[in-house]
C-alpha cells in the first residue's frame, strides 16, 4: 500500500505565526584552543570562592588563636612562677580569655560563611537539578530517580563539614612547620617527616577506599530504588506470592552494598590506626630530637660562639605542640574518609546528570495556538538507544479534526503521541503546532492549551477536583464542563465527598474505568486546543465509551485538534483522519474512508494472493502425485491410494 500524503497540511507553511525572537543568552567567554569547557557544577562552585577564601583566611586566625592556651601555660611557668607576681597572672589570664573569646567569635563567623556558601550553592542548583530529574523521569532516563536531589543535599552539607575546615587548616599546618624549622632545623625535619608520612597515608587511604565506597553508594541507591518501585506493586506481589523472590533480590543488592562498605571500612580502619600512631609519635619525636640536639650541644660545646647551643626547654614544648597541630588537618582528613568519598561520589554523579540532561533552553512565549498540528518526517529513539522507534512519520491535523493512530503493539503509537505533545525529543524532523516547533513553545504557557490522557493514566494524590483541574485553582465552569464531557457525573454523585473525594496515592481508591474517566476529564479541562488520548477506552464500559465518543464530537465542534491512539474500531466513527503505524513507519495516512478503503483493498489483495498461492500449491501437489501414480506398478496401486486418502 502506498503512503497517502498528508493532504490536510499542504498549505501550512504559509500559516506560520511570526516567531518572536528569543531572549539572547548571556554570552560566555570564548574557549582558547585546546581549553576544555568547565563543568557547570565547577562553575557554580567557583562562584562561591569569595566565601570560601574569607573562611580560609579566618582559619589561619583560628589556628593561631588556638595556640593561646599553650602560650599562657609557658608564660605562667616562665613569668608567674619565677616572679611570683599575681598581677602578671591576672593580666595573662585576661589575655587568655580575650584570645579564646576571639577564637570562638572568628570560628562562628567562619561556620556562618560556609553555611551561606552551602545554602547559595543549594539555591542555585536546586531548580536546575529538579528540572533535570523531572526531564530524566520524563525520558525514563537513569537521571530521573531523584538521586540528584540527595546528592545536592550531600554537597551542601559538605560545606559545613569538618572536611572543608581541615582543608582550610592545611596552610596553617605549613606555617607551624615553618616555625618549627625556625626553632630548630632538625626538629623541623622530624615534623616534616611526620607530615609526609601522614600525607602518603591519606592519599593511599583515599585511593583504596574511594572505589569500594562509591560502589557501596551505588548499590545502596539501587537497593533503595528497587524497594521503592517494587513496593508500589504490593498487590501483584502479594497475589502471586512473589514476596520471597523480591526479598531475595533486594537482599542481593543490600549484600553488595554491605560487602563494599565492609571492604572500604576495613582498609580505612587500618589507615586510621596508622594515622593515629603517627600523630601520637609526632610530638614526642620532635621533643626527642630537640632534647637530643640540646644534650649534644651541652656535652660538646662548640668553640664557635654562633654554633649550636642547648635549646630553651620551653621552645621544646612549643615545637612539640606545633608539630601536633601541623599534622592535625591531614590526620583529620584521613579520619573523614567516608565524608570525602561520599561527597566526591555525589559530585561526579551530579556532573553526569548535568552533562546528560542539558538545561532547558529559553522557550518562546506565543499566543494561544489556533493552527494545525503537523508532524514532518519525525525520527526519534529512546534515550541511549540509537535504533529509532519512529522512522520518518508525517501527518497533519486541522483544528476541529480528529485523528486515529492505529497499528499493532510496539508500533510506536504512544511514542508518536508524546512527540506530538513535545514531551519526547525528536532526532530528526519537526512537530509544529500552529506553525511553531512544539519544542520551542514555553511549556508552562502552552500546558493549559494541551490535554493528555496517557496510556498509564497517572493520577496524583489529592482530590478528584485537584486532579481534574491539574492542581491549579479549580475553575467551577471548566470543572463542570470537564466532568460532563468525561461522563463523570454518576460516579461523582455516588462518592460521599463528590469532587472533593481524596483519591489516594496514584488514584488508588478508584476503579480502572473511573481512573480513565478522571484522566479524560483532566485532559479536556480548560477547553484545550490539542487533546491527545492514548487508548482512552481501554477500561471503559459501554456507557463510558458512548460518553467518550460524545466528548470527541463535542471537542471537534469546539475546534479542538483530537488525536486518539486506539486498538478499538468503535472510535473510528468519530474520527476524520487515520494514521496506520507499523514498526515505526507510516503504513497509511489520510482521510478515514480512504485509509479504510485502502486497507480493505490491501487486505483483499493479500487474501487473493494467498488464495492464489494456495491453489498453486495444491496444483503442484496434484501434479507431483500424478506421475508417481502413473509410474507405480499396478499391484502397488491399492496401498498407495489408501495412504493418500
Ligand atoms: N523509554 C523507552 N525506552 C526504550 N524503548 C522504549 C521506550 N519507550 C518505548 N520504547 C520502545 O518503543 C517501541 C514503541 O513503543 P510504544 O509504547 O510507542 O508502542 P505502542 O505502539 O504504543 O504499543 P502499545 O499498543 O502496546 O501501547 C517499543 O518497541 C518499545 O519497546
Ligand atoms: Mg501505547
Amino acid at each position: 500500500m502506498s503512503n497517502t500524503a498528508p493532504t490536510a497540511t499542504a498549505d501550512q507553511s504559509a500559516a506560520k505565526p511570526s516567531e518572536p525572537a528569543k531572549k539572547p543568552a548571556k554570552a560566555k567567554p570564548a574557549l582558547m584552543p585546546g581549553e576544555k569547557p568547565k563543568s557547570v557544577l565547577w562553575e557554580e562552585l567557583s562562584t562561591l570562592s569569595p566565601y570560601v577564601t574569607k573562611a580560609a583566611v579566618f582559619s589561619i586566625f583560628i589556628n593561631f588563636l588556638a595556640l593561646v592556651p599553650t602560650i599562657y601555660m609557658l608564660e605562667t611557668y616562665d613569668r608567674v612562677v619565677n616572679s611570683r607576681s599575681v598581677e602578671t597572672l591576672f593580666w595573662l589570664t585576661v589575655a587568655l580569655v580575650i584570645g579564646l573569646v576571639m577564637m570562638e567569635g572568628v570560628e562562628l563567623v567562619r561556620t556562618h560563611l560556609l553555611e551561606i556558601a552551602g545554602e547559595r550553592f543549594d539555591q542555585r542548583m536546586r531548580e536546575r537539578l529538579f528540572n533535570a530529574t523531572f526531564t530524566g523521569r520524563l525520558l525514563r532516563h537513569p537521571a530521573g530517580t531523584g538521586m540528584a536531589l540527595n546528592d545536592l543535599k550531600m554537597l551542601r552539607d559538605f560545606f559545613s563539614s569538618p572536611v572543608l575546615t581541615s582543608v582550610m587548616d592545611l596552610p596553617s599546618g605549613l606555617l607551624f612547620l615553618a616555625i618549627i624549622y625556625m626553632i630548630n632545623p632538625a626538629m623541623g625535619n622530624s615534623a616534616l617527616m611526620g607530615v609526609i608520612f601522614q600525607f602518603i597515608l591519606s592519599i593511599w587511604n583515599q585511593g583504596r577506599t574511594m572505589r569500594p565506597m562509591q560502589e557501596a553508594q551505588r548499590a545502596a541507591a539501587e537497593a533503595q530504588n528497587y524497594a521503592n518501585v517494587t513496593l508500589r506493586n504490593a498487590q501483584v506481589i502479594e497475589s502471586m506470592g512473589m514476596l520471597p523472590k523480591i526479598h531475595e533480590k533486594w537482599m542481593g543488592l543490600q549484600r553488595r552494598f554491605l560487602l563494599q562498605q565492609a571492604i572500604a571500612s576495613d582498609f580505612a580502619g587500618n589507615s586510621q590506626a596508622g594515622s593515629k600512631l603517627i600523630g601520637m609519635l609526632q610530638g614526642s619525636m620532635i621533643m626527642a630530637i630537640g632534647a637530643f640536639v640540646s644534650v649534644y650541644a651541652f656535652n660538646n660545646p662548640s668553640p664557635n660562639p654562633n654554633g649550636p647551643a642547648p635549646l630553651d626547654p620551653s621552645l621544646l614544648i612549643v615545637a612539640s605542640i606545633l608539630g601536633g597541630r601541623a599534622l592535625a588537618p591531614i590526620s583529620s582528613l584521613v579520619m573523614q574518609w567516608r565524608m570525602i568519598a561520599t561527597a566526591w561520589g555525589a559530585y561526579q554523579r551530579l556532573q553526569d546528570v548535568l552533562e546528560m540532561i542539558p538545561e532547558r533552553g529559553e522557550r518562546m512565549s506565543l499566543h494561544a495556538p489556533n493552527g494545525p498540528l503537523i508532524a514532518e518526517q519525525v525520527v526519534t529513539s529512546a534515550p541511549g538507544n540509537p535504533n529509532p522507534i519512529l522512522k520518518g512519520v508525517s501527518c497533519g491535523i486541522h483544528p476541529g479534526q480528529a485523528l486515529a493512530i492505529v497499528g499493532p503493539s510496539a508500533a510506536g503509537k504512544s511514542t508518536l503521541a508524546k512527540v506530538m505533545l513535545g514531551t519526547w525529543p525528536v532526532m530528526n524532523g519537526k512537530v509544529r503546532l500552529d506553525g511553531a516547533d512544539i519544542h520551542s513553545w514555553n511549556k508552562d504557557e502552552l500546558g493549559p492549551y494541551l490535554g493528555y490522557l496517557p496510556q498509564e493514566i497517572e493520577l496524583f494524590d489529592g482530590t478528584i477536583a485537584d486532579n481534574i483541574a491539574r492542581f491549579g485553582e479549580p475553575d467551577p465552569e471548566h470543572l463542570a464542563d470537564a466532568v460532563r464531557l468525561a461522563g463523570l457525573e454518576p460516579i461523582i454523585e455516588a462518592l460521599p465527598d463528590g469532587l472533593d473525594t481524596e483519591i489516594g496515592d496514584l488514584g488508588g481508591i478508584l476503579s480502572g474505568g473511573q481512573r480513565q474517566r478522571v484522566g479524560l476529564a483532566r485532559a479536556v479541562y480548560g477547553k484545550p486546543k490539542l487533546v491527545v488520548l492514548d487508548e482512552p477506552n481501554a477500561s471503559l464500559d459501554e456507557r463510558g465509551e458512548k460518553a467518550l465518543l460524545q466528548a470527541i464530537l463535542e471537542l471537534k465542534a469546539r475546534g479542538t485538534i483530537v488525536v486518539i491512539v486506539t486498538h478499538r474500531t468503535d472510535i473510528l466513527q468519530v474520527v476524520d483522519l487515520m494514521l496506520v503505524l507499523r514498526d515505526g513507519q507510516t503504513q497509511a495516512f489520510g482521510p478515514k474512508d480512504q485509509v479504510i478503503a485502502a486497507l480493505k483493498k490491501a487486505a483483499d489483495e493479500q487474501r487473493a494472493k494467498m488464495e492464489e498461492a494456495r491453489v498453486r500449491a495444491e496444483q503442484a501437489k496434484l501434479e507431483a502425485a500424478a506421475p508417481s501414480q502413473s509410474a507405480a506398478p499396478p499391484e502397488s496401486a491399492a496401498p498407495a491410494e489408501g495412504a493418500s486418502a
